[in-house]
């Protein structure tokens, strides 16, 4: 709040994402209110609470377009209003083709390299452009000042931060992409690489998690686009605007609010082994994600299997629970992902469970975060075993949920987050026995070496936290907004 104030004072914010930060479900008659999972709502929400603003998000969730005294405007969060969330509708087949087709079933599998298929139609690249044309006008009808700091969030708004800078010159146009950015051969598998890439290039700042991929993006943008890069200052410039692309990885808020109202360690342990019929000396690792099939669901279960094949001491001792909240679920990918998940862990459980034990324990169900760091606090072991993610926030969390500095992690190589928490047991995903043998390595770790690095890992993230992520990123635009004015003096 004070970065803004000094830095970009009088600054209008303005954050533009398809998923909204909190969503209004009717249950049973009542209207109840859900915080989504998604990495980009867990990491954005504290920096609007902080500086608040207007968000402009898909309703998406919310059900049948649920408005407050027919507003679409809506004071959040509701138990202490800070900022606006603006929702905007979709028509089912704007969802159908922008969501669930070019998002989701072709930039999606673009980015990430899990090895599914990216699928293009032509018809989901028109709904895409049409939605992120009604974003945008949206975000220009809502603008106050001409020279608002616009956050655009994500795959689902490539096109948008053009689309604003035909309207506000002056903006400025802050992008985040919260997944990988591949090399440029794979990129260039979509048809409208050039129109991705010049609407991204309306953007201010392009921010990606690591300098790996924004190398991907300059590669790309050099094959495929008529442009000047300057590699020494990290800037493209496409037309007449220059955009600094650089990497600024992402994180939570520190200490989490979900912190807040936690029990102690030890009354967590003893609550989630009474609530899932564990004994209480039962060593516990957990894994808690979407049901998506780049974090390695069914994988992570036969890393446990693995395990008690090699040391079957854990057996009857050892249980991974895993929560997985289901989604997109209206893509077949995703219910096979379910499926097959469900149908390993009940091999699993056949192979080696008895009568009062199971190994995998599997709730395919959302859950508010006060619950996932309680399960968090409960852990001896938490598994994060994506097969490709940009950064991963769950591995953060877990860190920040630990302050009683105890707790293992076991993080995917191939996580952006495995940058930066080095002291984790690092795995790679594809590679079975080796990760259950650093499952195992885990739970046998002595209490000061768990210690030394839990201490490590909460240091990183408590000093880079999600302040610090967004407060780069400010600062940048600030210096940019001041040579802009300065150079605009000169003309
Ligand atoms: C990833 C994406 C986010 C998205 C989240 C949840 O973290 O980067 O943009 O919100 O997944 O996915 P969903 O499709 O449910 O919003």
């Amino acid at each position: 709040r004070n970065l803004l104030r000094n830095e970009l004072p009088d600054a209008e914010v303005l954050v533009v994402s398809n998923r909204e930060p909190y969503i209004h479900n009717l249950e049973d008659g009542q209207v109840a209110l859900q915080r989504p999972a998604s990495g980009l709502v867990t990491a954005l929400e504290p920096i609007m609470r902080a500086c608040g603003g207007t968000w402009i998000a898909h309703g998406s969730g919310s059900a049948d377009r649920m408005t407050v005294d027919g507003d679409d405007r809506l004071a959040v969060p509701p138990e202490a209003p800070a900022y606006t969330l603006r929702r905007l509708w979709l028509s089912d087949e704007e969802q159908e083709g922008y969501y669930y087709g070019l998002a989701n079933e072709g930039l999606w599998p673009l980015c990430h390299i899990a090895f599914v298929r990216p699928t293009f139609r032509a018809s989901d690249w028109e709904q895409y452009v049409a939605v992120n044309q009604k974003f945008a006008n949206a975000l220009v009808a809502e603008a106050r000042t001409r020279n608002p700091v616009v956050l655009v969030q994500d795959y689902h708004f490539a096109l948008l931060p053009r689309m604003v800078r035909e309207k506000l010159p002056e903006a400025t146009i802050i992008t985040f992409w919260h997944i990988p950015w591949p090399n440029a051969e794979v990129f260039s598998i979509c048809p409208w690489k050039e129109e991705i890439l010049s609407g991204l290039l309306g953007s201010s700042i392009l921010g990606f998690h690591t300098q790996f991929h924004c190398l991907n993006f300059l590669e790309t943008v050099d094959r495929f686009l008529e442009c000047q890069i300057d590699r020494e200052h990290s800037t493209v410039r496409a037309g007449d605007n220059t955009t600094l692309v650089r990497p600024y990885p992402i994180s939570i808020e520190w200490p989490p609010a979900a912190l807040a109202a936690q029990a102690p360690v030890d009354e967590c342990r003893k609550s989630v082994r009474l609530k899932y019929g564990l004994a209480a000396d039962a060593l516990l690792a957990v894994g808690v994600e979407r049901f998506d099939y780049t974090k390695g669901i069914a994988d992570r279960f036969r890393a446990v299997e693995s395990l008690l094949e090699v040391h079957p001491e854990c057996i009857g001792r050892l249980t991974m629970l895993q929560v997985a909240a289901p989604t997109r679920s209206q893509l077949a990918v995703y219910r096979d992902t379910q499926t097959e998940a469900e149908a390993v862990a009940e091999a699993v459980n056949a192979r080696f469970g008895t009568d009062d034990w199971a190994p995998i324990i599997l709730v395919p169900k959302h859950h508010e975060p006060e619950a996932v760091f309680t399960l968090f606090r409960a852990a001896d072991l938490c598994l994060v075993s994506s097969l490709h993610d940009g950064m991963n926030l769950v591995a953060k969390e877990f860190v920040a949920a630990r302050d009683d500095e105890d707790g293992v992690l076991v993080l995917s190589t191939f996580a952006g987050a495995s940058r930066e928490l080095l002291e984790a047991l690092i795995v790679n995903p594809y590679d079975i026995r080796a990760m259950g043998d650093a499952i195992h390595a885990g739970l046998s770790m002595p209490l000061d070496q768990r210690r030394e690095r839990m201490r490590l890992m909460r240091e990183m993230v408590g000093e880079n936290n999600i302040y610090f992520w967004a407060g780069r990123m400010l600062l940048d635009a600030a210096r940019m907004r001041k040579r802009q004015h300065i150079e605009r003096q000169i003309a």
